[in-house]
């Protein structure tokens, strides 16, 4: 670690209120015995999808995209392969920040996406017929420009697909 870099965290460190304090990894711990050897990285770990999808996205859009309304984590199930439908909606869903801020290499979430929006998986048959699937070099190009404004892009693209006639589940609109 360079001295700049160091000195910058511990004034970051010591900046930080005392109840953020216990979030900060304890850098003396040792692993547990037989539990030595280094981790691979998410990103090299060589995965299927559905491994990456129980690992990265489940804990908040549930087993099968279903998400939780309630606690604003919008229902993808049979839905959210209309995104494809409108303009903008393509980079978007590699846009938002469950997907671009995952641990996953860009040709691991092109695969995941692919995977959820095939005929069988999450989307259920609301992607597009002619849906093409993403490659690794596309979602590198979009992954890094950030929404400037997510909720109201997100309400554009929703009342994009309403001008359409596509109908929106309830559970798609979710009120945090
Ligand atoms: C911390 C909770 C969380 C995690 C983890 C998460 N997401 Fe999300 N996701 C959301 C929320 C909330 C939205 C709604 C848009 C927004 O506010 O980001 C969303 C929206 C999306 C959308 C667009 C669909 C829509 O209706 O807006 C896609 C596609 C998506 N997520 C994919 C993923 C993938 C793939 C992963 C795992 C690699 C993932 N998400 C992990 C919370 C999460």
């Amino acid at each position: 670690m360079k001295p700049s870099i160091l000195a910058m965290s511990l004034t970051l460190l010591l900046a930080s209120p005392f109840g953020e304090a216990r979030v900060i990894p304890d850098t003396t711990q040792r692993p547990a015995p037989g539990n030595e050897a280094e981790q691979t990285p998410l990103s090299q770990a060589g995965y299927s999808s559905s491994v990456n999808y129980r690992l990265q996205c489940l804990g908040c859009h549930l087993t099968n995209g279903e998400g939780s309304p309630r606690n604003g984590i919008p229902q993808m199930t049979g839905f959210v392969g209309n995104f494809l439908k409108v303009e903008g909606g393509r980079a978007f869903l590699v846009q938002v920040p469950g997907s671009s801020q995952s641990a996953l290499s860009n040709q691991q979430l092109a695969d995941l996406l692919n995977w959820m929006l095939r005929e069988e998986g999450i989307a259920g048959g609301s992607s597009p017929e002619n849906f093409r699937p993403y490659t690794g070099e596309e979602v590198e190009a979009y992954r890094n420009i950030k929404i400037k404004d997510l909720p109201g892009l997100r309400r554009n693209l929703i009342n994009r697909m309403e001008t359409m006639g596509i109908h929106i589940p309830k559970a798609a609109m979710p009120s945090p």
